[in-house]
């Protein structure tokens, strides 16, 4: 087993106050680079199917392509921990199903947890993949599978019921939950409520972890950028120059120069 970040160092981490950074990627080389720069945890998101297949949002992307890209990146990883994202309708209609997908990340992948969205609602699946000894990660707050029922991507700021969704994870047996879009005090509030890790996204500064989206973070492509998103370089742009110069290269004889000659 390649990942040296286990479950119980996250909890580890959680008591003593060390900050856990986690971050997403979708394939090989990336993965090399979050891997070694030191992130404790590498999600493979369903934000695949916006930020690598273009898709206005996560509900298209299937078990099969999770499974691929959640491959390529824990071939990469030797000391994060992996986590794969449960895809739109792989775990809501039978908790069966969902036992069987989330094993397929184990098996096929090489992940060593899932993460799926819900609170209360998703509880009796929390509890029957966790009994089949794989981790969950659960996530709750702005859960973008349910877009459409939110009636967009929108802040959620129902205190109970965020406190109970909190609550009722952590009981069915969650390792830890994601907290997305939610006001800085009610994730502190939660933080402080439950024993297990929360991971922040958009949800203030005292969670016991934040996780950014690659692409977002690396400048890698040209969408909207969420309030929450710190871009801490413009890779986008660096490329973009690169490829005209190449255009332009080829086009006036200037490449390939001599030095790339037999
Ligand atoms: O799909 C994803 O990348 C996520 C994170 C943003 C938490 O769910």
């Amino acid at each position: 087993m390649k990942s040296k970040i286990t479950v119980t160092k996250l909890f580890q981490m959680k008591k003593k106050g060390e900050k856990i950074v986690a971050l997403t990627a979708y394939d090989y080389p990336f993965a090399r680079m979050v891997d070694e720069s030191g992130i404790h945890v590498i999600l493979i998101g369903d934000s695949l199917g916006m930020v690598v297949q273009g898709e206005s949002s996560t509900l298209p992307v299937t078990m099969d392509e999770m499974i691929y890209h959640t491959r390529l990146v824990a071939k990469a990883a030797e000391n994060a921990m992996i986590i794969g994202d449960m895809p739109f309708m792989s775990y809501q209609a039978d908790v069966k199903e969902a036992i069987i997908n989330a094993g397929r990340f184990i098996k096929e992948a090489g992940a060593a947890a899932v993460k799926l969205e819900g609170g209360a609602d998703v509880v009796d699946t929390i509890k029957a993949i966790s009994r089949a000894s794989i981790p969950v990660q659960a996530h709750i707050g702005l859960t973008p599978q349910s877009v459409h029922q939110m009636g967009g991507f929108k802040v959620q700021r129902d205190e109970e019921r965020l406190l109970n969704d909190a609550r009722k994870v952590e009981e069915a047996g969650a390792f830890s939950v994601v907290l997305e879009g939610i006001p800085a005090d009610i994730s502190q509030k939660i933080t402080e409520a439950i024993s297990i890790p929360t991971i922040g996204i958009g949800a203030g500064p005292d969670c016991d972890g934040q996780i950014l989206v690659l692409h977002d973070l690396l400048g890698l492509h040209d969408r909207h950028l969420a309030k929450f998103v710190k871009q801490y370089t413009n890779l986008g742009d660096t490329a973009r120059s690169a490829l005209k110069k190449y255009v332009s290269e080829v086009q006036s004889g200037e490449f390939p120069g001599e030095e790339h000659c037999y």
